[in-house]
């Protein structure tokens, strides 16, 4: 397998890079690639851990080096928020950087599963989308938005109201990635029941999780070391379905469903990326609202990235 990561000298690049380092299958490759001067160095220091996985690092001049024969690009890299900012203040600057990134993966590896981290993911994965239609690779199989970290902080939430140990407590998150849209389905976890009033603070908290993070660091960026366990789970889980693993993860896809263009699913992965979109099953009437409510915002999302690459 060989990985990339675009973006790999930041908080999250950094992070991911290492789990991947002494997590990916034997033999592996990870490449990474920022236009940030210190990325050499950030691969010269993986590669002194002692695991069969090469590094190699990759500056600003080498993108096609960096993609050639990928098997998984993984995308963290643009701007953070900081505290005040929402996920879509991110677009003016993170829009054209997804957009020239997508352009080199069209080039040199058309034929890699993606995983968007670069925010507003309800956004970057549409412009991403149309970029590759653009140069007449997409395949909507090999494109995901990564969702995980939603996933991972409702698995947590849920773990300490509860007094669980998180490894063993799943919960579905479907919908976008951003506010209203991040959309936990409580109803279904199971083993554990919610009051009413449960379930109504939970669901701010996980959609608002990002915004703890940021607040917290008082202007140092957002997430990252829980953003790289989460994209490094779902990075392994991709790698596990190419080689034949049976694996199931919810990830934000192209759907084309009555919800929207683009939607998060537990999505079953196969060798070529998507092997089967899965139904989320029934929703509570509290879930069904809050779905009905976020809809139109999300649609909204979607539109402005496919504007953003067609004009
Ligand atoms: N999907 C999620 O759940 C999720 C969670 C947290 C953060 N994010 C997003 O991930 C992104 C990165 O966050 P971070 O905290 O790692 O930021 P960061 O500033 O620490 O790192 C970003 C890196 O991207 C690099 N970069 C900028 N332009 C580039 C380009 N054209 N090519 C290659 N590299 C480039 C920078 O040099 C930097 O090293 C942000 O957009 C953030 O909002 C997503």
């Amino acid at each position: 397998m060989k990985v990339a990561v675009l973006g790999a000298a930041g908080g999250i690049g950094q992070a991911l890079s290492l789990l991947l380092k002494t997590s990916l299958p034997a033999g592996s490759e990870l490449s990474l690639y920022d236009v940030a001067p210190v990325v050499p160095g950030v691969a010269v220091d993986l590669s002194h851990i002692p695991t069969d996985v090469k590094v190699k690092g990759f500056g600003k001049d080498d993108l096609a080096a960096a993609l050639t024969g990928c098997d998984i690009v993984l995308i963290p890299a643009g701007v953070p928020r900081k505290p005040g900012m929402d996920r879509s203040d991110l677009f003016n600057i993170n829009a054209g950087i997804v957009k020239a990134l997508i352009e080199g993966v069209a080039d040199n590896c058309p034929n890699a599963c993606i995983g968007i981290i670069t925010n507003p993911v309800n956004t970057t994965v549409a412009i991403a989308a149309e970029t590759l239609k653009a140069k007449g690779v997409y395949d909507k199989n090999k494109l995901f938005g990564v969702t995980t970290l939603d996933v991972i902080r409702a698995e947590t939430f849920v773990a300490e109201l509860k007094g669980k140990n998180p490894a063993d407590v799943h919960v579905p998150v479907i919908g976008g990635h951003s506010g209203t849209t991040i959309l936990p389905l409580l109803s279904q976890v199971e083993g554990v029941e919610f009051s009413d009033e449960e379930v109504a603070s939970l669901t701010h908290r996980i959609q608002n999780a990002g915004t703890e993070v940021v607040e917290a660091k008082a202007g140092g960026g957002s997430a990252t070391l829980s953003m790289g366990q989460a994209a490094a789970r779902f990075c392994l889980s991709l790698v596990k379905a190419m080689q034949g693993g049976d694996v199931v993860e919810y990830t934000y896809v192209e759907t084309n469903s009555d919800d929207a263009e683009f939607f998060a699913h537990p999505v079953r992965l196969g060798k070529n990326g998507v092997e089967e979109i899965l139904p989320y099953g029934e929703l509570s009437a509290f879930e069904q609202k809050a779905k009905d409510d976020m809809l139109d915002g999300l649609r909204g999302d979607i539109k402005i990235g496919v504007e953003f690459v067609n004009g």
